[in-house]
């Protein structure tokens, strides 16, 4: 009988941003804002957004895995599991992952979506990787993507800058070098959801005009007790996974944090001892566009990657949900086929 452990590596990256990008100086043209406030208190500059009529999540989770597939020489037929993970779905049933499988003519998969609120993307590759190593599954193309504008009360000046739309994906697959997915934690608590949340829309208050004209369908939070939570759980859940695991500050190579506010990033990397450089940003360009933080940024920083890497992903989101990562890096550098890079 062999020994040999299977992990789950992410193999490859695409993304996928908008075009239409909304400056803060646009927003302080619709409420009562400014620049400087954004930037201090969140650190966003600039965000993207799905403007096209009759575009959705999807569209822009297609566009992903077209590059994804291009970077890494897939073909569609290959794939046996296709995930699409968020809280903007084009819409409540069939699966937006199916509507994908479709748009991008995968035939040989199952697909599903998965909704964890901002940790989606954390509990999908967890889940992914649970298909892996169960020898289920060889190619899984999981894509963290959102239109999450839709949600947005652009009169509403606490939550209107803080969000954009974008899309990203990864292939993963089984390896038996010492490389992929090695650690996670993985937690909810549901007594947070009464502190951010979409009021309407589902089965507890389906859509009427009453609920329009409440304003029901956009995002509702209390920044504060969501900022509180977010600070402390992924510190505290980056440090337990790196105690675990005997990782000190010098063994970690990146941390890749969701980007919904720049000084929950901060407090993250300060608590973990990191040096800024080590700390994956892209907030200022693209916003907090949930569960497809994560996947951009590893997309952002592919080319800075190396084979090897400790990388600790933490994310915090509506639920509450949140967690930690510890994986190790697979490839060099940008992984483009069509480019002749292979990465290895
Ligand atoms: O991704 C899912 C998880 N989400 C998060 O992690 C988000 C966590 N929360 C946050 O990032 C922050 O709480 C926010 C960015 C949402 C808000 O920042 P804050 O520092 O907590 O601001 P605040 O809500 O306490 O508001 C401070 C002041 C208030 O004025 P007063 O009452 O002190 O006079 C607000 O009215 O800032 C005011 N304010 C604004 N001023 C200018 C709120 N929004 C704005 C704005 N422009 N856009």
């Amino acid at each position: 009988m062999s020994d040999t452990r299977i992990r789950a590596a992410i193999t490859g990256v695409g993304g996928y941003l908008p075009d239409y990008i909304l400056t803060n100086e646009e927003l302080t043209r619709m409420v009562d804002t400014s620049d400087e406030w954004i930037m201090t208190r969140v650190g966003i500059r600039e965000r993207h957004i799905l403007k096209e009529e009759g575009k959705a999540t999807s569209d822009m989770a297609v566009e992903a895995v077209k590059s994804l597939f291009a970077k890494t020489g897939t073909k569609p037929e290959e794939v046996d599991l296709l995930v699409w993970c968020g809280v903007s779905p084009d819409m409540p049933f069939p699966a937006t992952a199916n509507i994908i499988s479709d748009k991008l003519g995968i035939k040989n998969a199952f697909s599903f979506d998965i909704n964890a609120g901002c940790s989606s993307f954390l509990f999908s590759l967890v889940t992914m990787a649970a298909y892996i190593e169960a020898g289920r599954c060889k190619k899984i193309v999981l894509i963290g993507a959102e239109k999450l504008t839709m949600y947005v009360d652009y009169t509403d000046r606490s939550t209107c800058p803080l969000f954009g739309d974008g899309a990203a994906a990864v292939l993963i697959e089984p390896t038996t070098e010492d490389l992929g997915i090695i650690d996670s934690i993985t937690q909810s608590d549901g007594s947070g959801r009464k502190h951010l949340y979409l009021p309407a829309g589902g089965s507890l208050l389906p859509a009427s005009i009453e609920t329009i004209l409440r304003r029901q369908h956009y995002i509702i939070q209390d920044g504060q007790t969501v900022f509180k939570s977010a600070v402390s759980k992924m510190a505290d859940t980056t440090m337990e996974l790196m105690q675990r695991n005997n990782l000190t500050s010098d063994d970690i190579a990146w941390l890749v944090p969701h980007q919904a506010n720049l000084r929950i990033i901060g407090a993250t990397g300060n608590r973990m001892g990191l040096s800024k450089e080590k700390v994956m940003v892209n907030i200022d360009r693209f916003g907090n566009t949930s569960s497809a933080t994560v996947p951009l940024c590893l997309w952002d920083y592919e080319s800075k990657l190396k084979k090897g890497d400790n990388i600790i992903i933490a994310t915090f989101g509506a639920g509450f949900t949140w967690g930690a990562i510890y994986l190790k890096w697979a490839y060099n550098g940008i992984r483009d086929l069509s480019n002749g890079l292979t990465g290895l």
